[in-house]
């Protein structure tokens, strides 16, 4: 055996957390070899050994869970990795099995990765509310407060931990340097139940003699605007921030900080007031010259209010933070009467960084966003809805300066200033906030159309992961379940969304209901309750069919890709509470088309099993379902039409994949699950799926899902698939899928052999397609094909819904051919489409074992293939009906006559017929 090197050393899937909040965090590591066994070592502080996995013969090299002792709170612990192949002799020489010698292992193992457990336990005693004027500037528009604390250290600390959050958004200062570099924290939580906690290394910034902590807080979530309404005040009105200050000296000493009763003073600064959808207004006369530093007198600033803390919600943050992730310059910036325009060129999440001259004191730069313009080139804000300004003001004090808001964001593309008497394009910088994910899969071909909505896709998911999964960043900007729910595999191959979307699915289990229903966003705020309860129609909606679904299907998919069994162990009873609450509607209700004593006793028992009555959203924005009407009378009718067959849909692929789920989890249920599953469809069949495999509903969307979610007997497949097709070409090819069947149309025309069909889809350039929104110059992908119609007019949609771009799944696994086939890409098909219709494509996914890259390119009749596949994963290439098993490393090969290939297939074919 061959002791190897290792690469790319992750904890709870990040490289090189801070701290992790599990108690028992599971390695990854990358092997470049055939690893055969490894050996894991954690030590902690001290250097006392926690835990030695001794030599274990596996090649598993993703998410191995810690079994040693308990980790210590809030202490560092270093691990390092240890990894064989068999591809050398066996020298017999393992020394292990005896207490380890750490000095003596050197080379092979791989330089230790440290990393601060934080278990749970905190000692967050008191939030810290801010003092000062309080009154609202206007209509509950609060200003931000400002928060100092000083202490005098003997000396400077070895290490230096500081935690902290707030309800509210926070920025903190030490040393007069801003504390770490993530914006809005602590992000938005389901806060009544769970508020992450941020750790910050601020062993830098803290000096021997007086050191200030400096807080600025503001709204954000907690209490700003947000969700539909954008109503204010959510989950609290008055903010409050709490921390805890962990220092460790040379001689062994400790000391913890906390904020007390008198040495926390606060005020109010230049943030006159600050809020998500309103904005943000800046007022540079009033920042306190100092107060980030020792020596300001803060006697006049009043010392703030304090309350106990439910250290019961506080949780370590988990995941990535929201960054500044990336700047955009101006393209161009234009004088209107009302001001400059300066267009990005790019919509995105975010906000406006300003360079300003010396203007006079008092005098106010004004600063609005929208995600288009009128089809003339004039200012047009496509966000419906009260208290959705986007607008931030500056007030100058006279010098010059350099302004970006600190605590809101907005979706636009194009930004209108006022308030300068000129505005050159280096003067005003677009920057793009989002939770900074690592980008692991790329895609581009021969075809710069389906780059571009490619690159849409990504961009559209940068704006709206961003704390949470959202709609949309600029009007609700609410965690919708549904909208993840059909983009998450999408989602997957651009980024490692693993950490960031199992912390949105701790906030929907703690969102869901008593009676299993699961909210159909998350957060969901005790407003968000309130309002459902008064409301009638679909502003009553709790849980929705295919939304509420997210609670199996997200988990799964992360299953799917990431291999992460814990996701599917932590979501497993919220889906069996959610099945419970389906199962009991459908024994207790029916539709209201049907009334009981009609029912023969067989189509009783078969109503009672589906999950069928309710107010759903159904197949949400169908196209042909909208066209001709306006948006507020056309909303409702997908939902009307089609909730009766989404619904029981969606219970039978819940109840299939909470099945496998606990055949993963070795749950004694999953055979109970599996014949539940197989009654709902055998009854869904028997009441709703005609005997040449037709529906009661005659749109596209209810033919892909029936197929998609397997509720069509296997006998009625292809007669479905038939239907499906002839509804594709009635519409000339173009879409008419709503939200929930959009991931499936694509994949039912293909598997029932309408493969032309499909890819026509995929190309259509008329609209509703994809295309068409990149060739009406779309740079994310926007929430309905009309929000720019053919003839030019602009509505008032969002320019930035993800849901639809669920599209680019199918470019991964079909055109460049990349499919997982067994959890986390251990096993893998790479099966491109030759006649996707584009002559090259360079496209990788990452996964738990590496990149795994495809780059094809088809000329004359001739077609090469080069596959990168790292260690860990089996991979088969299937090329002009060809099956190539593929070892680790870099295969290319060439097929030729590959038009002949495939005729000799097709007769081949026939001839079986
Ligand atoms: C949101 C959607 C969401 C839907 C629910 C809309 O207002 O923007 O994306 O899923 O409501 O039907």
């Amino acid at each position: 055996m061959t002791q190897r090197s290792c690469r790319d050393l992750r904890v709870e899937h990040l490289c090189r957390p801070l701290a992790v909040g599990a108690v028992s965090p599971r390695f990854s590591w990358i092997a470049d070899h055939a690893q055969t066994a490894y050996r894991l070592v954690v030590t902690d502080a001290s250097g006392s050994v926690t835990w030695d996995s001794g030599r274990v013969d596996s090649s598993e090299t993703s998410l191995v869970a810690y079994a040693g002792t308990p980790l210590a709170a809030g202490a560092d612990f270093d691990w390092r990795v240890e990894s064989w192949s068999r591809d050398s002799v066996l020298d017999g020489g393992s020394t292990f099995g005896t207490a380890p010698d750490l000095d003596a292992w050197s080379a092979p193992w791989v330089e230790p990765v440290q990393v601060s457990a934080v278990v749970e336990r905190w000692s967050l005693l008191d939030w810290i509310r801010g003092g000062g004027p309080t009154a609202p500037v206007e209509e509950r528009l609060r200003p931000a407060n400002l928060l100092r604390q000083a202490f005098v250290l003997d000396e400077a600390p070895v290490r230096a931990r500081l935690h902290m959050t707030a309800r509210g958004v926070y920025t903190a200062w030490l040393g007069g340097e801003r504390v770490g570099d993530e914006v809005l924290a602590p992000g938005f939580d389901s806060y009544a139940h769970r508020i992450s906690v941020q750790t910050y290394d601020v062993t830098r910034q803290l000096t021997a003699g007086e050191n200030v902590l400096a807080v600025a807080l503001a709204d954000g979530w907690w209490a700003g605007r947000i969700g539909l309404t954008g109503s204010s005040a959510q989950f609290g009105d008055r903010t409050s921030v709490t921390w805890e200050l962990h220092a460790a000296f040379a001689d062994g000493r400790t000391r913890v900080i906390r904020p007390g009763a008198t040495d926390v003073r606060s005020g109010t600064g230049p943030w006159r007031y600050t809020d998500l959808f309103v904005g943000e207004c800046y007022d540079a006369r009033a920042l306190p010259d100092g107060w980030r530093e020792p020596g300001f007198d803060d006697r006049a600033w009043t010392p703030v209010v304090q309350r106990g803390v439910d250290a019961r919600a506080l949780v370590p943050f988990r995941g990535e933070p929201v960054r500044r992730v990336q700047e955009v310059p101006a393209r161009t910036v234009r004088a209107t009467p009302d001001g400059w325009i300066a267009d990005f060129g790019q919509v995105i999440a975010g906000r406006v960084r300003l360079t300003l001259p010396a203007l006079p004191a008092g005098s106010r730069v004004v600063v609005e966003h929208t995600e288009t313009l009128d089809s003339d080139g004039s200012w047009f804000v496509n966000i419906a809805g009260i208290n959705k300004e986007q607008t931030d003001v500056f007030v100058a004090d006279g010098e010059e300066a350099e302004w970006e808001p600190e605590f809101t964001f907005h979706g636009f593309r194009y930004a209108r200033v006022r308030g300068v008497d000129e505005l050159r394009p280096e003067d005003v910088v677009a920057v793009v906030l989002s939770s900074d994910l690592e980008q692991t899969g790329r895609f581009s071909t021969s075809d710069a159309r389906l780059n571009r909505l490619h690159e849409n896709v990504v961009w559209s998911q940068r704006a709206n992961f961003l704390s949470i999964p959202t709609d949309c960043p600029q009007r609700e900007r609410a965690g919708w379940t549904g909208d993840l729910q059909v983009f998450a595999p999408a989602a997957a191959n651009n980024a490692l969304v693993a950490p960031f979307v199992s912390r949105w699915l701790d906030n929907l289990r703690s969102d869901q209901r008593s009676d299993g229903r699961v909210t159909i966003t998350s957060p969901y705020s005790p407003f968000d309750a309130e309002a459902a309860e008064k409301a009638t129609g679909l502003g009553g909606i709790v849980a929705a069919a295919g939304w509420s679904d997210a609670i199996a299907i997200v988990p799964w998919t992360l299953y799917e890709r990431y291999g992460d069994v814990r996701v599917l162990e932590d979501n497993y009873d919220a889906v069996l509470a959610w099945i419970g609450f389906q199962t009991r509607t459908a024994a207790d209700e029916l539709p209201a088309t049907l009334a009981a004593g009609d029912l023969s006793p067989e189509r009783r028992a078969r109503q009672a099993l589906l999950y069928n009555t309710g107010e759903h959203f159904g197949d949400w924005l169908t196209p042909s379902t909208m066209e001709g009407r306006p948006t507020h009378e056309a909303i409702g009718i997908a939902p009307a039409l089609t909730s009766e067959l989404v619904a029981p849909m969606f219970q039978a692929h819940t109840l299939t994949l909470a099945s496998r789920m606990a055949e993963v989890l070795n749950r004694p249920e999953a055979a109970g699950l599996a014949a539940r599953a197989a009654r709902v469809r055998e009854a869904f069949a028997a009441e709703y799926v005609s005997a040449d495999g037709g529906l009661p509903v005659r749109l596209q969307g209810m033919y892909a899902l029936a197929l998609g979610l397997g509720t069509i007997p296997d006998d009625l497949r292809e007669a479905a698939g038939d239907r499906l097709a002839e509804l594709v070409r009635e519409r000339g090819s173009r879409l008419d899928t709503g939200f929930l069947s959009m991931p499936y149309l694509l994949d039912a025309l293909w598997d029932t052999g309408h493969r032309d069909l499909a890819r026509a889809v995929q190309w259509q350039s008329e609209a509703p397609s994809w295309l068409s929104q990149v060739d009406r110059g779309a740079t994310t992908i926007w929430e309905t094909w009309d929000a720019i119609a053919p003839d030019g007019t602009i509505r008032a949609m969002s320019f930035n819904h993800y849901a639809f771009g669920c599209v680019d799944d199918w470019l991964f696994r079909r055109v460049a051919g990349i499919t997982p086939t067994a959890p986390g890409y251990r096993r893998v098909r790479i099966e491109p489409d030759l006649d996707a219709g584009v002559t090259r494509v360079d496209a990788a996914v990452g996964t738990p074992y590496g990149e795994i890259a495809v780059v094809w390119r088809r000329a004359q009749g001739t077609v090469t293939v080069r596959v990168t596949v790292p260690f860990g994963v089996e991979a088969t290439l299937v090329v002009a009906g060809e099956t190539v098993p593929l070892g680790p490393g870099t295969t290319e090969r060439a097929w030729d006559r590959v038009e002949e290939r495939a005729r000799d297939r097709a007769d081949e074919g026939a001839e079986h017929v």
